[in-house]
């Protein structure tokens, strides 16, 4: 493993300082999804280059993790990656489709196909690494945030082979085969953790665990099935002193226990107010979100409105980062983003 990076300009970061629940002067903000197809310029440096490639190339990660940063001027920045790029660099034949999403070529479905799964190491991905020195170099005092996808969320795709609704094929191999579904999430956790631990090392300030799609879980289900794994990813960073946020859709019965399997801040998506969320997760955590994403196309004065609503409801918490409930989405405008940043950095703390 390569040594941690030398202290870095951020200790003055709003975000940094909200997740670990002290005051700010104002809330801080940063969108999921804020690199990518909304921007023009990003439309533009992607031109012909594959989105696998692309996250292999440090310059060009580089240019597009901090295209949100210099356009709206949020808090915080997140490496411009995907949650299947570690399982890609240990060896799954997996493409991302544009329009689809992520595309595995031999699904996950025996115990055999564990062995396709080894360990990831820091040399599977060295762009990684090195995109992270490079951009926490440029960014100065605004904060990296490093992340990855949780065990279920990976574990879906691999199994489902893409994109799926009801996650029914995850399920059967859940519910018919817990030995194997453990021995796949383990695996999946400690991949999770290494990425997370090979990000942190280099120098990001943040992480966020990505679980988009463990919503469609119950609570016992969750807690006994998924928690001890995504515990594992989480913990690989737990020396490291860096906060951690927990994130996924329709998670309301979880967010509890969400932020029991080891995060500072948990990450909430629109369906539940930030004031419940706080009420369902404790005093001990931060939260991150919430505002619909569909708000965005709405005429300003009601994305507005919504806006300063999410800002006061984040103040029942001991901490709060203003998000979106989900990723922007692709044909969100850019002007709008520009103005949620604007409004929740001039309402006072
Ligand atoms: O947030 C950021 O700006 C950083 C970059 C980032 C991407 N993917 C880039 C990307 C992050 C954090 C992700 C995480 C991710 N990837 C998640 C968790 C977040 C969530 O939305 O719930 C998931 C489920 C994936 C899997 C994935 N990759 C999907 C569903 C898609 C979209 C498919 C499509 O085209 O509709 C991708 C592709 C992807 N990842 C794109 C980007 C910018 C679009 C590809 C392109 O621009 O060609």
């Amino acid at each position: 493993m390569t040594p941690t990076a030398a202290p870095r300009p951020v200790e003055g970061s709003a975000f940094l300082a909200a997740c670990r629940r002290e005051p700010v002067a104002h809330t801080p903000v940063w969108f999921m999804r804020q690199a990518g197809r909304s921007l023009p310029e990003y439309r533009a440096v992607r031109e012909g280059i594959s989105m696998l490639d692309s996250c292999q190339r440090p310059d060009l990660v580089t240019e597009i993790t901090l295209q949100p940063v210099r356009r709206y001027g949020v808090d915080a920045a997140i490496l411009y990656s995907d949650i299947v790029v570690p399982l890609k660099a240990v060896g799954v034949d997996l493409d991302i489709v544009p329009g689809v999403g992520p595309v595995v070529a031999q699904p996950f479905a025996s115990r055999a196909d564990l062995d396709r799964l080894p360990d990831l190491t820091p040399g599977d991905v060295p762009y990684v690494e090195q995109a992270v020195r490079q951009l926490v170099a440029e960014l100065g005092p605004t904060p990296l945030i490093g992340f990855s996808g949780a065990p279920y969320t990976l574990a879906s795709y691999l199994i489902e082979g893409g994109p799926s609704k009801n996650h029914e094929r995850t399920k059967a191999l859940m519910y018919g085969d817990p030995p194997l579904w453990h021995a796949l999430l383990d695996r999946l956790g400690r991949l999770a953790g290494a990425f997370l631990r090979i990000q942190v090392q280099a120098g990001a300030s943040a992480v966020q665990l990505f679980d988009s799609w463990v919503g469609t879980l119950p609570l016992p289900d969750y807690q006994a099935l998924v928690a001890p794994h995504s515990a594992t990813a989480l913990a690989a960073v737990a020396d490291l002193a860096v906060p951690r946020i927990h994130f996924g859709v329709g998670t309301g019965e979880l967010l509890g226990a969400m932020g029991e399997v080891g995060a500072e801040v948990v990450g909430v998506d629109f369906r539940v107010p930030l004031d419940e969320a706080t009420r369902r997760i404790g005093p001990q955590r931060a939260v991150q979100g919430n505002l619909d994403p569909a708000l965005l196309f709405a005429p300003p004065q009601v994305l507005d409105t919504r806006v300063r609503a999410t800002v006061e409801a984040g103040r029942a918490a001991p901490g709060h980062v203003f998000n979106l409930g989900h990723g922007v989405p692709p044909n969100a405008d850019p002007a709008r983003l520009q103005r949620v940043v604007e409004l929740v950095h001039s309402i006072p703390h």
